[in-house]
């Protein structure tokens, strides 16, 4: 039986490759007849990651990682039709049946058919159900012909291959915010969050016709990416007090809010202003309540987590965030929040990328290593290096070769 190394949680900060045995077709005590064994082409480490990695999550130790994870099919159940042997997917993070009455309105995120907890799975996650993570060699999907998108032609996704990993979650998560947000045609924009997911928000936001989209951060690399990546406006958010004087120095005298918001942070956030290095978990709410304009939509992607052990005070612990609730009533916004249900949108964003819509991988500076550089990649991404980084546990997608010689430069 082939080995399958995979990317284990030990404990906060600490994650390390190991052999934890090749997928079988079961979970929860069932036979899983309508799934497949992919061997993992590309696995994405995400910010979602980032909060079980610092020990924000009651996920136990030896757990595996990984829910971004786009593969080739090499083994599948008897009872699966459309997929086949040999097709190149990606797996929408979200694990669900199809079957349930959640499923039928694509609201997979919330599936009550596969985590005994709660409605919702995902792979190698907190809370999410019993699914092995993704950041391996292999990975048993289940419910393959409803989960999985098959790209048309298997070369051609080759080719685009460092795009096209990108669907699994975090493009249509980008874009899930945008069009909570309410964006269109002519919508001034304010993302915040300059990590892979606000980059992809960015991206989206343009693809769906905004006139304006301003990112905030305190992390000036990721600014400057998202800059040259998508041609947006750039805010330092450590260089303002309110960050409404940095909209009107943008949008012009007077105009002091935006049409649309975007939360692309969460419950980690640091402060603003002279906090910018404290962490503030409602900071990127207030500043959506303070900037949005009354009655406008708030596409809240960053996560908040219902329990987080390290929170300050037992409301933080709870997942309790004390915001400007009063004032967000008042201004009559709405709040969109939750999972993206990945299968909503990823045939579209596929067909964007195929179509040379977008060029998404270069926008967040995808970045292509070995499984066995995970450990490296997790302590660099979680100190907010400019870049996305993907696995490639077969060694079967292209190195990028000015990451491995900068590699040798950076003191971890
Ligand atoms: N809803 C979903 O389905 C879904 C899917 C994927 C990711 N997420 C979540 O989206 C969030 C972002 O993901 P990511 O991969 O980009 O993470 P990331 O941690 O790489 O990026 C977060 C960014 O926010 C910045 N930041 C912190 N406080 C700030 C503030 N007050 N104002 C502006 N910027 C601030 C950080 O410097 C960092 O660059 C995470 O919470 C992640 O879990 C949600
Ligand atoms: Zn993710
Ligand atoms: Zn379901």
């Amino acid at each position: 039986m082939a080995e399958n190394n995979a990317v284990v949680y030990k404990g906060p900060c600490n994650v390390v490759i190991e052999d934890i045995g090749f997928p079988k077709m079961e979970a929860m005590g069932r036979l899983i007849t309508h799934g497949v064994i992919l061997k993992i082409l590309a696995t994405n480490i995400c910010g979602s990651d980032l909060h079980m990695y610092r020990g924000r999550t009651d996920i136990p130790p030896n757990s595996t990682l990984g829910h971004e994870i786009t593969g080739i099919v090499i083994e599948k159940g008897p009872d699966v039709e459309f997929i086949d042997i040999g097709d190149v997917v990606s797996v929408p993070f979200n694990v669900a049946c199809g079957r349930c009455f959640n499923c039928k309105e694509q609201k997979t995120q919330v599936c009550v058919n596969v985590n005994p907890k709660k409605p919702g799975g995902a792979y190698g996650y907190a809370e999410m159900g019993p699914w092995q993570g993704g950041q391996a060699e292999y990975v048993m999907v289940p419910y393959a012909d409803f989960n999985l998108l098959k790209f048309p032609d298997p070369d051609q996704a080759m080719e685009k291959i460092q795009d096209l990993a990108l669907l699994s979650d975090v493009f249509p998560t980008g874009f899930h915010g945008a069009v909570t947000a309410g964006v269109g045609v002519g919508a001034t924009v304010y993302i915040a969050g300059a990590g892979p997911v606000g980059i992809a928000a960015a991206v989206s936001s343009y693809l769906l016709g905004a006139a304006c989209v301003i990112v905030g951060d305190y992390n000036q690399d990721r600014l400057n990416l998202v800059k040259v990546g998508t041609g947006c406006e750039t805010v330092n958010i450590a260089n303002y007090e309110c960050i409404a004087d940095a909209i009107e120095e943008i949008l012009g005298k007077g105009v002091r809010q935006v049409d649309c918001g975007i939360d692309a942070i969460g419950y980690e956030a640091h402060g603003h202003g002279h906090n910018f290095r404290d962490d503030d978990s409602t900071d990127a709410l207030d500043t959506l309540v303070d900037v949005t304009r009354h009655a406008g939509d708030l596409g809240i992607v960053g996560v908040y987590m219902p329990i987080d052990p390290q929170g300050r005070g037992k409301n933080a612990k709870m997942g309790r965030p004390a915001f400007e609730w009063g004032r967000a009533w008042d201004k009559g916004l709405n709040f969109h929040n939750g999972q993206v249900p990945v299968g909503r949108y990823n045939r579209q964003l596929m067909n964007a990328i195929l179509f040379d819509r977008v060029q998404i991988a270069k926008a967040m500076h995808t970045t292509v290593i070995s499984l066995s550089e995970a450990p490296y990649a997790y302590n660099v991404f979680e100190q907010g290096m400019a870049r996305k980084f993907i696995l490639d546990p077969h060694n079967m997608l292209q190195h990028a070769t000015d990451y491995i010689s900068e590699r040798t430069a950076v003191a971890v």
